[in-house]
Parts: structure tokens; sequence; C-alpha cells
């Protein structure tokens, strides 16, 4: 199958790379040249693991190509996916431009038949808005229009690409489903659920909304257990044991953040309140993990004993969690803030969301970015663990100990064992443990 696929952000990227590794020919287009030159290099613009392998890959199968000419890739394809970026408008609602920018020129450019899919999340009723606009714009192309959110995670995204739990599409005649059921055959049929239209760009708002709570309702859950003196790990992994429940998603943390949750909790928000539906659920889980976020600052406060006025602080970890370089919503950042206001010096440390890290807090001058961890450490007042980096749980504490006076450790991703940190000689705080 001849595949364009407009948007080369994080969704289209992977897709595009995926689905030529699956065996189709993918022309991937974005607007932005020097992204494209990149990718023509075989440079990768996002930090994803085994991206890169994988793109090197399917470009020598020759099934895979970069353009900027959307008119060239429209007129050599069968089908169009939409994977451009539907950001957070100034009422929270999704900004819907660049998708109605794309579908504008689609149907300018379009010859023969399309396909157009939207794999970018949009609102429900979206695909009925990109019918109107096709026939408003070309009144004689023959175009069908079909939606297929994507479930893939930052960090995660080829594997779960690759390793779909379901493929949901949704349609509103026979040829499309046709079309779609052969792009995905390689998953297995079985693998496929099909709705209609304004279902399918509902599922994944209501999935990610969902997501976002459990991973609330289970932070507040920790911070009922802390009061009480109970052990929150061994309630959650007991209530995962559940399959109503289900284990995953279930791990505590200082909240949730990223470019997906967030902003797709604020425009279902929207959604519902347009349409007078009251989601006070999804909406509690919101306020709940804004309120957090600064609630874990205050967390480092509390250990340093009230005052961070010129105490040094490492901070471990700036992504929204491990394995990406993105920082957009991620709670370790809103806590450098609240300690930087605070008088505290701050050390920050992260595997990949430095560069990023670095624009996002220019205006503060009390914070050093440092690549090596354990230089971040040296002679701090307090270690804090924000972000889910798996080798911050493999910290050697004995040389942490020679690089400080400190004992304390505030780990807000319990990656530490907490005999292994007490034995050593720290003093030991995460979630779900012991208040200050
Ligand atoms: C999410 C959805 O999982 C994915 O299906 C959708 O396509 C895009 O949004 P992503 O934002 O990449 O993916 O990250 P995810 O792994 O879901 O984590 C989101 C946030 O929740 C992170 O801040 C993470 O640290 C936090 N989290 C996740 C927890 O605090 N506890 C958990 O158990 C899981």
């Amino acid at each position: 199958m001849k595949i364009t696929i407009i948007g080369s952000g994080y969704v289209g990227l992977v897709s595009g790379i995926c689905l030529a590794k699956i065996g189709h020919e993918v022309v991937c287009v974005d607007k932005l040249a020097d992204k494209i030159f990149k990718l023509e290099l075989g440079e990768i613009p996002i930090f994803e693991p085994n991206l890169k392998e994988l793109l090197k890959e399917v470009v020598d199968a020759k099934r895979i190509s970069f353009s900027t000419s959307l008119q060239e890739a429209i007129e050599a394809c069968d089908v169009v996916f939409i994977a451009v970026g539907t950001p957070q408008g100034e009422d929270g609602s999704a900004d819907l431009s660049y998708v109605f920018d794309a579908v504008k020129q689609i149907a300018q450019f379009s010859k023969n038949r399309k396909l157009i899919i939207t794999k970018s999340t949009v609102p429900a009723g979206t695909g009925f808005e990109i019918k109107k606009l096709v026939k408003k714009i070309n009144p004689n192309v023959e175009f069908l229009v079909a939606s297929n959110p994507e479930f893939l995670r930052e960090g995660s995204a080829i594997y779960d690409f690759m390793n779909p739990d379901r493929i949901v599409i949704g349609i509103e005649d026979e040829k499309s489903e046709e079309i779609l059921r052969e792009i995905y055959g390689y998953f297995g049929q079985e693998k496929i659920v099909v709705s209609d239209i304004i279902t399918a760009e509902l599922i994944k708002y209501a999935a990610n909304s969902f997501l976002a709570s459990k991973i609330t309702f289970i932070n507040e859950m920790a911070n009922l257990c802390e009061k009480l003196g109970a052990d929150v790990k061994k309630l959650a992994f007991a209530i995962g044991l559940d399959e109503r429940i289900g284990g995953k998603f279930l791990n505590v943390g200082p909240g949730f953040g990223g470019s997906c949750f967030p902003k797709d909790i604020l425009a279902i928000l929207n959604i519902a309140k347009e349409n007078g539906v009251d989601l006070s659920v999804i909406e509690a889980a919101k306020n709940s993990n804004d309120k957090r976020k600064v609630e874990m600052a205050q967390r480092a406060i509390d250990v340093l004993g009230g005052n961070v006025e010129g105490k040094k602080i490492a901070l471990l970890g700036l992504a929204f969690k491990g394995n990406t370089d993105d920082i957009r919503y991620s709670p370790a950042i809103v806590i450098a803030k609240e300690l930087l206001k605070k008088g505290a010096i701050v050390n920050a440390h992260d595997f990949e969301a430095i560069e990023n890290s670095r624009l996002e807090l220019e205006g503060f001058s009390n914070i050093t970015f440092f690549e090596d961890y354990l230089q971040a450490i040296l002679e701090c007042d307090l270690i804090v663990i924000a972000t889910e980096w798996k080798e911050y749980g493999k910290i050697d504490l004995e040389e942490v100990k020679k690089l400080t006076k400190s004992r304390k450790i505030l780990d807000l991703r319990n990656l530490l064992d907490e005999k292994k940190v007490e034995n050593a000689g720290f003093e030991y705080f995460y979630i779900g443990g012991k208040l200050v």
C-alpha cells in the first residue's frame, strides 16, 4: 500500500517507520525543511530508543522516503494519514488548525480517490468537519474519511506500535474498513476494533483520561497510606492482581505529565462542557494532579526542615518520564521551579532532557545542569529523584557517601530499595513512606 503521512512528529514518524517495517511504501511529509533534511541523512529529530536503527533498516529496504512537498506525496499515494499536532488552544480545547491545513491541501492536490485517516488525537466530530471541508474546497474529488487513533507511548513507541493491544478504526463504509484491514493485517485481524468515526475519536480521549485517573487514584492512595503507615506498593500490587483492575499504571509518583495526558484531559473536559456533560471524575483527577506536582516540591522543602534558602539540591531527572527528552508538563520541571523560587540552588541532571530544560528554566540563575549525575550530587544537601530513569535505581550509595555529607534522599519514583538505602546510612523518604 502506498501511504503518505503528514506530520513527522512523534506519532507521524514512528507510525511511518513502523508501517514501512511491516511492508508498506511510506512517504513522510513535514513542512519543516530542516527536519526532513536530517531525516534524509538518517538522523532522528526526537529521542526514541531504537528508532534510528529501524529507520536505517527501512531506508535500506527502500520503503520510506521523506519530503516537504505535500503535493507530490498526495498525488502518489492511495492513503493519507494526518499525524500533525493538535496542541492545546487558549481555552484548553484542541487546536485543529494544523489538521485543517493538511485537509485543505489534500483536497486541493487529490486527483484520484483517497482515504483520509486521522491519527492525530482529535475531538469527537472532527471526521465530519473534515468531510465538509474537503467537499467545500474540491467538490469533485472522490474521498473517504476514517479515524485511527494512535496509542503509542514515548520511550517505548516502537514496541507499542509493533505490539498493539488493539487497533481502533473508525469508519463509515466498507471500502475504508477493507483498506485499513489491509494496512494492519500484519498484526492479525482479531486485533482490529471497528467502530463509527465519532466513537473512535472519543476512544482515544477516554483511554488517556482513564489511565491518567488511574495514576491519580493510586497517588491519592499513597497519601492515605502515608498517614496510616500502610504500604502503597503492596496495596497497588494486591489490587492490581484483580483482573478487573489490572496491575499496570499503578506506579506512584510525583504526578503524570507529558504531551498527551494533560492536554487530552483538558480537551475532553472542554468537549464535555460544550455538550453540557459533567465529567467530574476526570476534572478531579486533573486538579489533584496539578496540585500534586507543587506538593512534591514542598516535600523536599519539608525534608530540609522547612527552608531551602541557599540549600543545594541534586534534582535527578527533568523529563516527564524515563527514556525521553520530553519535558512537557513534567513534574520535575514544576519541582525545579518551586525550589528555585524558594531560594534553593538546584543541581539538575537528566540523561536526555537537559537541552530542553535549559530553555524552559533559562529565567533562573541558581540552576546548573550536569551531564554526570554524580557531579550533580557533589556536596548537595538533598538528593531528589524526580524521573523514573532506571539508572537512578542503580545509584552507587557508597560512591554518593564520598561525594556529600548529606544523607537524605527523597525518591519520588520509588526506584530505590528502602532497606538497602537505610542500611547504607541514608535517611530515605519515598512516596507512600513515612512523612517528614
Ligand atoms: C500516553 C499514553 O500512555 C499513550 O497511550 C498515548 O498514546 C500518549 O499518552 P506517554 O505520554 O508517552 O503516553 O507516557 P506514559 O507512559 O503513559 O506516562 C504518562 C505520565 O504518567 C508520565 O509522567 C509517567 O511518569 C506517569 N505515570 C505512568 C505514572 O506516574 N505512573 C504510572 O504507573 C504510569
